[in-house]
């Protein structure tokens, strides 16, 4: 590997966000040597990845997984398994991209971090969880959190060089946009009829099941609140969801004297995936380029809070904090699961979210061990409320 080749981590590589990676690492090859790949389910998958970037080590869930697919790889490849394996995954690269969908995530937050690496994130399941917990790795000599989540990504764009809000006593307030889904102008009526695929059917962006439906009912704004939150150390009284349904202005920074920057481009995450991997260089490959030769409609709506009561919820679980946002990701997850297995209707998701939260019990979250045993309890009390 030549000096300047920076290695890369990949994990989650088989997903929405792990094959776009993949796409700008193709046109990057001068630039970036891929060492290690992890995924879940589709081995065969994983496997062609691995023989296509000659990776060294490749991370699945369980020792049945390693089996099939020591089948399918050349012997030089060493797999590893389950937490411990993505956590050493997480410490083998420059910039470790993590891509996993949801809580499973973690490992490669905090191993990445507590390694002093680049950690790309997309996965902001484990950052909302684990916020505290994050927190603290954070500040491992070495270790940087960028922001693959595109309106984060445009967030850090417009903060420039120090996206630490401590260092931006004239910022505002974030504007945070938001597509507004599939079900954007649906009345709660006829929300009460949404089916998956209506579901499933963004307007604007491609993506993993889960992110999909998490944006059909608007909780995927309110991770994303908890989100910048946590990424730019601001109170989320200061975070304001707009809904902007060209998904052009990827968000927006409101200085104190009215002044606001946007950051805009076309829909496509390779953007931002190559924002985090290259900067403090840009990458030549226009993805998210716009054509102002023509006519460019931007718009801007509040959103409907009594139709999408996820954004209260996830404002709430902030005001809580704790880990009231581990119980709202986690209860999310069970739910979101649910609806896709067909267990559940589309507005049984959030009520169940609701419902799980009434239980919470105040906790600091200040070890592993307690984030573990709250994201466990929340899980339990949204079972438990799935099958009322
Ligand atoms: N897609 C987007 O445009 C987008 C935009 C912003 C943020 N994000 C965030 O990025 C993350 C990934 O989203 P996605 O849409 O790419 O999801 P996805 O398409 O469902 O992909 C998820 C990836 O995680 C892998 N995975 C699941 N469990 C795993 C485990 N225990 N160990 C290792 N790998 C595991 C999956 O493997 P298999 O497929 O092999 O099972 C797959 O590679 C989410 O947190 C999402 O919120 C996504």
């Amino acid at each position: 590997m030549s000096p300047s080749r920076r290695s890369v981590a990949l994990l989650g590589a088989t997903g929405s966000i792990g094959v776009q990676t993949l796409d700008v690492l193709r046109q990057e090859r001068e630039r970036f040597e891929l060492v290690a790949i992890a995924g879940g389910e589709q081995l065969s998958e994983l496997a062609a990845i691995a023989a296509e970037f000659n990776v060294k080590y490749v991370g699945v869930k369980s020792e049945h997984h390693r089996s099939v697919l020591a089948d399918l790889l050349s012997p030089d490849v060493a797999i590893v398994v389950g937490d411990e394996g993505l956590m050493s995954l997480a410490q083998s690269a420059d910039v470790v991209v993590n891509a996993v969908m949801g809580f499973a995530g973690l490992p490669v937050t905090l191993g990445a971090l507590a390694a002093g690496k680049r950690l790309a994130l997309a996965n902001k399941e484990s950052l909302i969880a684990a916020a505290p917990l994050v927190a603290m790795v954070r500040n491992t000599p070495g270790a940087e959190l960028l922001p693959i989540d595109s309106e984060h990504c445009a967030i850090h764009q417009c903060l420039a060089s120090s996206p630490d809000l401590a260092g931006h006593p004239d910022v505002k307030r974030i504007l945070l946009t938001a597509s507004g889904g599939p079900f954007r102008g649906w009345s709660a009526d006829q929300l009460k009829g949404a089916t998956k695929e209506d579901a499933l059917r963004h307007p604007t962006w491609s993506m993993g099941p889960k992110i999909t439906i998490d944006s059909s009912t608007l909780m995927n704004k309110g991770l994303e609140v908890l989100e910048a939150s946590a990424l730019f150390g601001i109170d989320v009284e200061r975070v304001e969801v707009v809904v902007h349904p060209q998904s052009i202005v990827h968000s927006m920074v409101e200085y104190v004297d009215g002044s606001v920057l946007a950051q805009l481009s076309r829909p496509d995450m390779r953007l931002p995936i190559a924002y985090c991997l290259g900067l403090p260089e840009r990458l030549t490959h226009p993805y998210g380029q716009l054509d102002f030769s023509t006519a460019l409609d931007l718009t801007f709506e509040p959103p409907d809070d009594a139709a999408f009561p996820a954004l209260a919820l996830a404002y709430e679980a902030a005001r809580v904090a704790g880990a009231a946002p581990a119980w709202l990701s986690a209860a999310n997850e069970v739910a979101v699961a649910a609806f896709l297995a067909d267990e559940i209707q589309w507005c049984d998701i959030v009520a169940i979210v609701a419902s799980t939260m009434d239980h919470y019990v105040a906790d600091p979250l200040n070890s592993l061990a307690s984030l573990y045993e709250n994201d466990d309890a929340a899980r339990r009390w949204a079972r438990a409320s799935l099958k009322k």
